[in-house]
């Protein structure tokens, strides 16, 4: 059974322990607790800091020996999930000490990649949002100015000023609408019907932004990957580099756990398979294992016929996946290489009996 990496495990109990922390917390605060549940809660959130406290230890000994120099984030919340509760502990009341365990939230954000992606999409769009946020700040006045103007001498107590009418502005662009603050006036309702189709247009903006910032990072995280991988394999430099960056746009990283089936005899293939790393077994009447560099799965592209033979992995393997579309365009932007995976698909093809 392969081994999980450690970082999972520690990833897998800090969600944990937070979950539970956190959950204990907010029983904590419920009126009438009996006390021996009370203390057993207490109990819990101790061990679960105690847990905190060693991994604190650990992370300042990898720290020290300079293997987490680039995780600084980590480290602060590291030492703040101890620190603050502790610091609680000694300073607080008994009544709000436990709810300072809430910095646990950020327990399992430690070793998110995600954190690291959102601030980056934030920095790329960081012009447009300023853009839209800037639009959003000027609706956001011109409503409350307008409603101000509109509505003060109907509702003096809720439109008598602007700051007033922005509470109003403010649901209504978000088109909460709390409906504590409402206007009387016909044209005072025509202008909460203009901003609410302001807001939805500006949250639609924020939102359209957002969205194709996550896809480009997304992408580009997964071309410098690809870039990465097609690198390991050499039938691939012989492209020229436009060929290149078409083919790692189209091919498909795929981690394989040993013993998996990739492929089977007999079934319609769509796609064939470079092995970036480890090895696969093609089950033929004399089983051949094929390793890093090399292809499979190529035959059923070429011919259209159903795959020979079934093919399973070896080891844990790291494929690129090229689909049968992708296969056309390479065969067309690199003869050179479509040439030796057809002569090798037509080698594989004699040796079996019979071919
Ligand atoms: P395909 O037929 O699509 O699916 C099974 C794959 O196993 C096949 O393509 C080849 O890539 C591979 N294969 C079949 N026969 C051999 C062989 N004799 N040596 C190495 N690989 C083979």
């Amino acid at each position: 059974m392969p081994a999980i990496p450690f970082s999972k495990i520690s990833a897998l109990l800090n969600v944990l322990l937070a979950v539970t922390g956190l959950a204990a917390i907010a029983a904590l605060t419920t009126p009438d607790i009996a006390a021996h549940v009370r203390f057993a809660l207490e109990m819990l959130l101790a061990g679960i800091w105690t847990i905190y406290g060693l991994q604190l230890i650990g992370t300042l000994i990898a720290w020290q020996t300079a293997r987490l120099r680039e995780a600084m984030p980590a480290i602060a919340i590291d030492v703040l999930a101890v620190l603050l509760p502790l610091l609680a502990l000694l300073f607080v009341g008994r009544r709000d000490q436990s709810l300072y365990c809430a910095i646990w939230l950020l327990k399992p954000l430690r070793q998110s990649t995600f954190f690291r992606l959102m601030g980056r999409v934030i920095s790329n769009e960081a012009r447009n949002l300023i853009g839209v946020t800037s639009v959003f700040v000027i609706v956001l006045f011109g409503a409350s100015l307008a409603a101000y103007l509109i509505e003060r001498d109907v509702q003096p107590d809720r439109f008598g000023s602007i700051p007033q009418a922005m509470w109003w502005a403010v649901a209504t662009l978000s088109t909460t609408g709390y409906g504590d603050e409402i206007p009387q006036s016909f044209a005072g309702r025509v202008l909460g019907g203009l901003v609410m189709m302001c807001g939805i247009g500006i949250f639609a903006l924020w939102a359209g932004i957002l969205a194709t910032g996550f896809y480009d990072e997304v992408r580009r995280q997964d071309f410098v990957r690809n870039w990465q991988l097609v690198a390991a394999v050499p039938l691939f430099q012989k492209l020229s580099p436009v060929a290149l960056m078409e083919v790692v746009r189209s091919l498909r990283p795929r981690i394989i756990p040993a013993g998996a089936i990739i492929c089977r005899k007999g079934d319609r293939g769509d796609q064939m398979y470079f092995i970036v790393e480890g090895s696969v077994i093609v089950a033929t009447p004399n089983p051949v294992e094929i390793g890093s560099g090399s292809f499979f799965g190529e035959m059923a592209l070429i011919t259209g016929e159903p795959r020979s033979a079934t093919v399973s992995a070896v080891t844990e393997v790291s494929l690129l996946s090229l689909y049968s579309a992708d296969f056309q365009m390479l065969s067309s932007s690199s003869p050179e290489i479509a040439e030796i995976i057809r002569r090798t698909a037509l080698e594989r093809r004699n040796a079996a009996p019979g071919g």
